[in-house]
């Protein structure tokens, strides 16, 4: 009896309680009116008399041990339980809530399909700083000091950095590339340049104090307005279409001789004339020219030897064209709704 009594408190001690099943067994198993702690008090009336109160005392402890076990693993299982959610029943195999990606930005889309039209033909892209100083900016762009043409651009300036004599200021154009390319590169040269740009504006559907522009230029032996001709018919026919016509009409710009300004059929209208093109049929994406010799020879570049083609246009302007967007705010507005509709492209 002795032994019996020892060897079940060794099982009680060891037995699995980890899980509701495993303690429904110990329960029935030790606990029940028919489990083994039963038997053995079934079986104290065949002890001696002398004996009984002690094997009843340490029965009475091993019941006691095995209710306690009891006791404490269910008090455990339902602490578990309570930090479940109520219905843990998961299906694991179920698609997960859909991550919310990011598109791409019109601007950076529509940079990018032009920068790629551009290096189909040999043109590679340079970039250069945003906060620029007076030479690459102006002076060497053939602006003069005190022109009236440094009017053109209302500028943002910011305090000298340490070192420089004048103030810096925000490139009011990418042009400034062209004149850090010419300068440090070996010819012939043939970059696109995208970047941002400044200009103090007010801001409205039409004007920015931020905006984009793609600048491109080629300087080499012989290179004639024939070549900026094709270059440009390329372009345009490659991002807008091949019905679209193009006009090339005299302007100025103090760093190209002859200037012109690019004009291609309104995509709105056709060319019949609408509000957009303000009733003339064409709008215009960009300037262009050939390079002023006086700008090469700032740049070390012998003008005798060397002649070049520049041009510069406005991305947003071929974005609004491109895709008809009516206010420039909305490109930097982070609108999503805006934004979702060039998710596709
Ligand atoms: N820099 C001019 C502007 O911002 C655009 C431009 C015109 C760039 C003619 C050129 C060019 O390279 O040749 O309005």
């Amino acid at each position: 009896m002795q032994e019996s009594i020892l060897g079940l408190a060794a099982e009680v001690a060891a037995a699995d309680v980890s899980t509701a099943a495993a303690l429904d067994q110990f329960r029935l198993l030790y606990l029940g009116r028919k489990g083994r702690l039963a038997d053995l008090f079934d079986q104290l009336k065949t002890v001696p008399a002398d004996e009984r109160r002690a094997i009843g005392q340490q029965l009475n402890g091993l019941k006691q041990q095995a209710q306690t076990r009891f006791d404490e693993a269910q008090q455990a299982l339902e602490e578990t339980n309570a930090n479940q959610p109520a219905d843990a029943t998961y299906d694991y195999t179920l698609p997960a809530v859909p991550y919310a990606l990011g598109t791409r930005h019109p601007l950076s889309l529509v940079r990018e399909q032009m920068l790629r039209i551009f290096s189909r033909i040999g043109f590679a892209v340079a970039e250069g700083p945003e906060i620029e100083d007076d030479w690459h900016n102006f002076t060497a762009l053939n602006f003069p000091e005190n022109h009236p043409a440094r009017d053109m651009q209302d500028t943002f300036f910011v305090p000298a950095v340490e070192g420089d004599e004048q103030p810096g200021l925000l490139r009011t154009h990418t042009s400034t590339v062209q004149v850090r390319v010419m300068e440090n590169e070996p010819l012939p040269i043939r970059r696109v340049m995208p970047g941002r740009v400044y200009r103090n504006e007010a801001i409205s559907a039409r004007a920015h104090m931020l905006f984009h522009q793609v600048e491109g230029h080629y300087i080499d032996e012989n290179v004639s307005f024939a070549d900026l001709k094709q270059t440009i018919y390329y372009f345009v026919r490659e991002l807008f279409g091949e019905d679209i016509n193009i006009r090339f009409r005299p302007s100025y710009f103090p760093f190209t001789e002859p200037s012109a300004e690019i004009d291609i059929t309104c995509l709105i209208c056709k060319g019949a004339g609408c509000n957009i093109c303000k009733g003339v049929g064409w709008v215009e994406i960009g300037g262009c020219g050939m390079v002023d010799p006086a700008v090469l020879e700032n740049c070390g570049i012998d003008s005798e030897k060397y002649s070049g083609y520049a041009w510069g246009m406005g991305i947003e302007r071929i974005t609004m064209l491109k895709y008809q967007v009516k206010d420039l705010r909305l490109f930097t507005e982070n609108d999503v709704r805006f934004l979702r509709q060039f998710e596709a492209l």
